[in-house]
């Protein structure tokens, strides 16, 4: 029996939209995503639990894990059986990277259970391939950093998909997921086709700019670049409040704030643990909707995914 963990993530992470992204662990040491537990058995069985089970298809031929099961399956060209158990601990639609953490689990747990036929690239394509059909667009912004550790630069090319950059040990990531769902699907479907030079001019040199000063080591230099030009216009009138949030975030003190991923969940940046628990308080009180919903102070995760126990 082997049991998988991977961690919730935030792409984008305000700036390099599909091609930054960062794994993100609490500070209290709260198991912030989804974890798999596998052995071999007769047939294929799947079992859900975690506090966020309830939101996951009745149907099981419908769920994610089915889908990685079935194509890591016919990638390998076997069809072997097994038995697994889903803790679902991420709420689905938030913006963490709540799909990548279950393809990644599974993934990685499947290839461990049949003796590791894929290498990790091959493995890192099928996270990516699986994720693309789920939210309507591949990008390796969540898959990577969850399976991989630590903030990842998502390059793309058939031989190197991901490679990670450094980041700032002292940065404090406050995110609150409000307790409400948007699909990703639906949240690329609303970005425009085409953008003007200006904008792209824009956004590589914010992205250069927070590169740059991620490897210089110029932490006030990339917050300030952590900017994004191509999503958060057209995302910010989906997540209730979010440019008065923002104001009202930074003026806390916040070195930089953004939406995570496609959102709902926001995030806050601060290298302070004093003005993160007043960030934190404040999201509490004034961004959750409803009971469901949480605010964590993190880390960066830098292991990625892991065996547990
Ligand atoms: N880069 C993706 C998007 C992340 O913003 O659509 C989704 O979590």
């Amino acid at each position: 029996m082997i049991k998988i963990y991977a961690p919730a993530s935030i792409g984008n992470i305000g700036v390099g939209f599909d091609i930054l992204g960062a794994a993100i662990k609490p500070i209290n040491g709260y198991f912030l995503g989804d974890l798999i537990t596998i052995k071999l058995s007769q047939n294929f069985q799947l079992n859900n639990r975690g506090i966020f089970s309830n939101q996951l298809p009745i149907n099981n031929q419908h769920n994610i894990v089915w889908k990685c099961w079935s194509k890591f399956c016919k990638k390998i060209k076997k069809n072997i059986p097994v038995s697994i158990i889903l803790e679902k601990n991420l709420p689905i639609g938030s913006g963490l990277g709540s799909s990548a953490c279950s393809i990644v689990a599974t993934l990685v747990a499947i290839n461990e259970i049949f003796n590791t036929p894929l290498n990790s690239k091959e493995l890192l394509l099928l996270m990516g391939e699986v994720e693309g059909e789920i939210s309507g667009g591949i990008h390796y912004d969540n898959v990577a950093p969850s399976y991989l550790g630590g903030i990842q630069l998502i390059l793309e090319d058939y031989n190197i998909i991901s490679q990670k950059i450094p980041h700032f040990k002292n940065w404090f990531w406050i995110i609150a997921w409000p307790g409400i769902k948007l699909s990703t699907a639906e949240a690329r479907k609303i970005l425009p086709n085409n953008y003007t030079r200006d904008i792209c001019i824009k956004n590589s040199r914010y992205l250069a700019s927070f590169i740059h000063a991620s490897y210089t080591n110029q932490s006030n230099l990339a917050a300030k670049y952590m900017q994004e030009f191509i999503a958060e216009p057209y995302r910010s009138k989906l997540l209730p409040n979010f440019l008065k949030n923002k104001e009202k975030i930074k003026k806390l003190g916040a070195i930089s704030c953004g939406i995570s991923g496609s959102g709902p969940t926001i995030f806050a940046i601060s290298e302070n643990i004093k003005i993160a628990q007043k960030i934190s308080l404040w999201l509490t009180k004034n961004y959750l909707q409803n009971d469901t919903g949480f605010v964590h102070i993190c880390y960066i995760d830098t292991k990625g995914a892991r065996k547990i126990g």
